[in-house]
């Protein structure tokens, strides 16, 4: 039954409307917590001329996300300021164009072939952590995206980036600041980008393509098969009637920056948490040194790291780094009782939800133990989704979560984090969860465990 036209929400008026919009595009997270806390699970906003809805209820977000998830698409603001870098691939297309493309991708991502990255993940870290050097701080940010970069372009593309990581760590600020800017319709429509936030956009495309077009001709020149994604994205291109390497440069692309920075951010906020509470990564040191007893991490310990594992999901559960997700509704849509007309936008955010007192006791509080054995069971579906579901689920789901635990493992096998005094940690909400001027840490030796 539909019960009113609009759920509550914050005054309709377009007075209200303009400044509803700068209030979000000043502080998001704080906009967002605060009118879910004042109006309820389902809020009705607007943002420019737009109809918007936030989400808050698993119930509501099962019911976009998997129940009726073939009546929405990813955004047109979306697509449109994240189509100018990244083109054509998985994250921005719809359809029957996404469903051919994910196709595609999937095999990269099987069981058997992501335990197979576990060596690469492993080794790259140890690889870093030999420039590290006792007591000398670092950005921890910065290093956890220098490593993720060079994992996800090792095991998918059999690239090296390694001297890429700082052009590549800038070029991804920049672009995710001028996409936000571009979503922000008040600002699109009196300013837009200065000509300098343009100059700087198009420099941070150029340096990125011209990294991902070198992969892609230096294996094109190699002519052989590999077997990994890249092969199989260039046969599956080069079959078509009209070859497009555009094409296979926008998977590159996508799943090259879907594949790091995410993972970054939340070993980042993992680091973070664990210097916070000492307590915890004492637990986290006791289980490495028994699980692994100095030796390398496999895939097969992933099993024998319940603590490790559970750190990473109580940090995606605060930080998680995907922490908005938008919807487009592309027909009339019923959701908790209301219609929604057909361009109204779905907000659906794990940051909110995860941080619901209904779901979570003492939200705020770090916590790993919220995941114990059989924890996660217990919450309502969709109360923790820090990777989505339904059709478009994250693709590198496993890969992330195998690549977290055996980075945090291998890591807290030698080194202690601590968190350098005096220095200002902000989250800054751009399309992932970063820490806005990094975190600067300074890594402490630990005694070498005795080899098991
Ligand atoms: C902790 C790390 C990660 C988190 C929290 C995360 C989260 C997410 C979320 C929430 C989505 C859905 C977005 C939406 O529907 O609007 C998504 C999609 C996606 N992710 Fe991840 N992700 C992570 C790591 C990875 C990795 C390692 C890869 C690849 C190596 C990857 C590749 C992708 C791709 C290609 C999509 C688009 C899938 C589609 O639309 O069909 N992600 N991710």
């Amino acid at each position: 039954m539909v019960i009113s036209k609009y759920p509550p929400g914050p005054d309709r008026t377009v007075f209200h409307a303009i400044l509803s919009t700068i209030r979000q595009q000043q502080d998001r997270l704080a906009y967002l917590i605060a009118i879910n806390r004042t109006y309820g699970d389902i809020v009705h906003f607007h943002t420019g001329l737009r109809d918007i809805y936030l989400l808050v209820q698993p119930e509501y977000i099962h019911s976009v996300l998997v129940e009726q998830a073939d009546k929405f698409y990813k955004t047109r603001p979306f697509k449109r300021a994240l189509g100018k870098y990244l083109g054509q691939g998985l994250l921005v297309l719809d359809g029957d164009e996404h469903r051919r493309e994910r196709r595609l991708a999937q095999p990269a991502f099987h069981h058997q072939r992501i335990e197979a990255y576990a060596a690469v993940m492993v080794s790259f870290t140890e690889r870093l952590m030999a420039r590290w050097r006792h007591g000398h701080t670092m950005d921890v940010a910065q290093e956890m995206m220098a490593l993720t970069s060079s994992i996800v372009a090792k095991t998918l593309f059999d690239a090296d980036v390694s001297h890429d990581a700082e052009v590549i760590g800038q070029s991804m600020a920049t672009l995710q600041e001028a996409t936000i800017i571009q979503f922000d319709p008040v600002r699109r429509l009196l300013t837009g980008l200065s000509p300098q936030q343009r100059r700087a956009e198009n420099e941070a495309i150029r340096a990125l393509d011209e990294i991902i077009f070198r992969i892609i001709d230096e294996r094109r020149a190699a002519k052989i098969d590999k077997g990994d994604l890249l092969s199989m994205l260039l046969i599956s291109a080069e079959a078509d009637e009209q070859p497009s390497m555009q094409r296979v440069r926008d998977e590159v692309i996508s799943l090259f920056l879907a594949g790091h920075e995410t993972t970054a951010n939340v070993l980042t906020w993992a680091w973070y948490l664990l210097a916070l509470h000492p307590e915890v990564a004492d637990k986290l040191h006791t289980e490495v040194a028994s699980v692994l007893g100095g030796r390398a991490a496999t895939a097969q310990d992933m099993a024998h790291l319940p603590y490790a594992t559970m750190i990473i999901k109580e940090t995606l559960r605060l930080y998680p780094s995907a922490w908005v997700i938008t919807r487009e509704a592309i027909t009339e849509v019923e959701i908790g009782g209301y219609r929604l007309k057909a361009g109204s936008v779905a907000v659906i955010s794990p940051y909110i939800t995860h941080r619901h007192a209904a779901y979570y006791p003492d939200p705020l509080a770090f916590r790993p133990e919220r995941f114990a054995a059989g924890a996660e069971q217990t919450l309502p579906r969709f109360a923790y989704f820090p990777f989505s579901g339904g059709p478009r689920v994250c693709i590198g789901q496993s890969f992330a979560m195998m690549e977290a635990v055996l980075i945090l493992a291998t890591i807290a096998q030698r080194f202690q984090l601590d968190l350098m005094p005096d220095q200002q940690i902000d989250i800054e909400p751009l399309i992932t969860l970063r820490a806005k001027h990094g975190i600067r840490m300074t890594p402490v030796q630990l005694p070498n465990p005795v080899m098991a």
